[in-house]
């Protein structure tokens, strides 16, 4: 978590740092600061809350280029406080830092430079290293950091810059992204590339253990032992207007109508004309799929729900046993793994550093790993042996919702494609099924034209404090993402259930102040759904279905119905999962919460 920009050039730094850090505001959002050099000192503003309170202090800065840095912030160690803010300096205020990541020896560290006569000023793990750099300066900030580093342990994207050395920057990474930014006369160092997006496209990636010394004019990068490294830059994938509002309210709702075509350019182009499934990512001599024995798939939130999914679409076209672990999880039941277990890491941002960790631990064992992840050229695509890319776009609003519904594109197309590379689907099957995926774009399009229901069944609902979600079968993980969803961004408690299941505890909880939400979709669970309806309605509880269009005879059971447009059985989730973020939007919005940036969240979660 937390957002870090670095410039140098001839643009104003203070302001074109903070439209970086604007850009990165989903990583975090406790705390900001901003550091430029300026003649023989470093000049810092910090502020506590949000980007918008530090905006109106931004004329304290000179209006000309030059170098800086600048941090949004997601507490780990230390409140979210002015004091805390980054950047941090060193004792003698001529090294700024910002970092993203956690120093897990900074105690000790503390201790020991607190006992050499350093002096500190906030409560961050990151203060140390700014002290570790100062102690090892002799006139070459790439040198002191690289020495700094040395007794540093845990995770970090790191920026300096040094009063001694002006229009330099200095970058570091290990275990959290750094991307480089190229730009004419002008570079950048950043979290993400969308901070660099409306000024460059061209970007380089560092890997762990690297630095980077970079100016106005030129970039070295080599690594944490002094080696240099040649890499080319290449050309992020889409521009800056990708990540603008668009005329939306708000970024979960532009992110939200963005569905049918992230759908579309997920699935794009598979399908050969002799009626072949490519994944060219997966032709790759790593993957002998016909070797395969079991999947695990490796996941978090709203990931680790299209992954739930993703179960049962496997388990049905396919001979393979298929489990799915949180990915936080996953060591703890020391899973046995060897080169014939498949580990399929799903992320939207491709750093998430418990998914990243168990994907490492799948490596160490010799299992063959594939990432399905939205972020191009993150650390899980670029650390997988394959990576099968979901094409949604940038999402910013940090409840996942496009990016949810390109995982589960995703996810039936990894299925089919190994069914046809076992053998085990017919060609004729591979064909109809790709071609209704592909046709499903036009139902979630009608979804979201279609809410007026949606909208009243919040206006009706929303100031309820409990909500419980039923689904079974394969909309059973919707039901675990719909309460996902209106828990995160309205902070109604909510709860997921098997229908099932619901009688074996949770029933105890309702009352007639107590909405119940059944996924009832018309399929093969429907008659035991209705059962479950009617329990629900012996004990008073609110029941909002969403069910199949045309259903009449839900309509006289239930309070409310959502209805969404009929599809396959097993393509029901599709349908239903944009209604139901409509839902979690609109009672979140009539309770007057910021949507886009929820309290005590981060778009992209990079500690464990
Ligand atoms: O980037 P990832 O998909 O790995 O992130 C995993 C979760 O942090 C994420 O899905 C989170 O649950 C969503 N923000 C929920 O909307």
């Amino acid at each position: 978590m937390c957002g870090i920009v670095g410039y140098v050039g001839d643009r104003p730094a203070a302001e074109t740092l903070f439209r970086g850090l604007r850009r990165l505001e989903y990583r975090g959002y406790d705390s900001a600061g901003i550091a430029v050099h300026e003649g023989e000192r470093i000049s810092v503003l910090k502020r506590k809350g949000n980007l918008d309170q530090l905006e109106p202090y931004l004329g304290w800065f000179p209006r000309r280029g030059g170098t800086g840095v600048a941090h949004t912030r997601w507490a780990t160690h230390g409140l979210p406080s002015k004091e805390n803010a980054h950047p941090h300096l060193d004792c003698g205020e001529e090294i700024a830092v910002v970092h993203n990541g956690i120093i897990e020896n900074f105690q000790e560290l503390r201790e020991e430079l607190l006992s050499r006569g350093h002096r500190f000023r906030s409560q961050t793990d990151t203060e140390v290293v700014v002290h570790l750099v100062e102690e090892n300066y002799r006139g070459d900030l790439l040198e002191a950091v690289r020495l700094a580093l040395r007794s540093v342990h845990g995770a970090y994207a790191l920026v300096f810059m040094s009063v001694r050395e002006p229009g330099v920057l200095v970058g570091a990474r290990r275990d959290s992204p750094l991307l480089l930014g190229l730009g004419e006369g002008e570079n950048f160092l950043a979290s993400a590339t969308l901070a660099f997006l409306e000024f460059t496209r061209r970007a380089v990636a560092l890997e762990n253990d690297e630095l980077v010394r970079v100016t106005k004019e030129d970039w070295e990068l080599v690594t944490t032992e002094g080696k240099r490294l040649e890499r080319s830059p290449y050309q992020v994938p889409f521009d800056v207007t990708s990540v603008e509002k668009g005329g939306f309210a708000d970024y979960m709702l532009k992110e939200i109508y963005e569905q049918p075509q992230a759908w579309q350019d997920t699935l794009r182009g598979r399908l050969s004309r002799s009626g072949v499934l490519r994944i060219e990512e997966l032709e790759e001599d790593h993957f002998d799929l016909k070797r395969i024995r079991r999947i695990i798939f490796v996941s978090c939130g709203t990931s680790y729900h299209a992954s739930l999914l993703g179960r049962y679409v496997m388990e049905n076209w396919m001979d393979i046993p298929v489990e799915v672990d949180i990915s936080s999880e996953f060591f703890y039941r020391e899973p046995r793994l060897d080169p014939e277990c498949l580990v399929v890491a799903v992320s939207q941002s491709g750093e998430t550093a418990d998914t990243m960790s168990a994907v490492r631990w799948a490596k160490n064992c010799g299992a063959p790993t594939l990432s399905v992840v939205n972020v191009v050229g993150s650390m899980m695509a670029r650390e997988s042996d394959g990576v099968l890319y979901t094409h949604a776009g940038p999402e910013i609003g940090v409840a996942a919702t496009k990016t949810f519904l390109a995982q589960i594109a995703a996810i039936y197309l990894l299925g089919l494609y190994l069914g046809q590379e076992r053998g085990l689907l017919e060609p004729e099957f591979i064909r109809h099924t790709y071609e209704r995926l592909e046709a499903l774009s036009s139902r979630i399009e009608e979804v979201l034209q279609d809410t007026e229901m949606v909208e009243r069944c919040a206006e009706k609902y929303c100031r309820c404090e409990d909500f419980l979600f039923l689904g079974r079968n394969i909309n059973y993980p919707l039901a675990m993402e719909a309460a996902l969803k209106l828990k995160e961004i309205s902070y109604i408690h909510a709860e997921g259930y098997p229908a099932g299941e619901m009688k074996h505890g949770p029933i105890a909880l309702l009352h007639p102040g107590f909405p119940v939400v059944a996924l009832i979709p018309r399929d093969g669970v429907y008659g035991k759904m209705r059962s479950n309806v009617e329990e629900v309605k012996a004990r008073q509880a609110p029941i909002i279905a969403v069910a199949t269009r045309g259903d009449s005879e839900i309509r006289e059971c239930c309070d409310e119905t959502i209805y969404v447009p009929e599809v396959e059985p097993h393509f029901n989730p599709v349908v239903i999962a944009p209604a139901m973020q409509l839902f979690a939007y609109y009672v979140a919005k009539m309770r007057g919460c910021n949507v886009d940036q929820p309290r005590n969240l981060a778009k992209t979660v990079t500690v464990e």
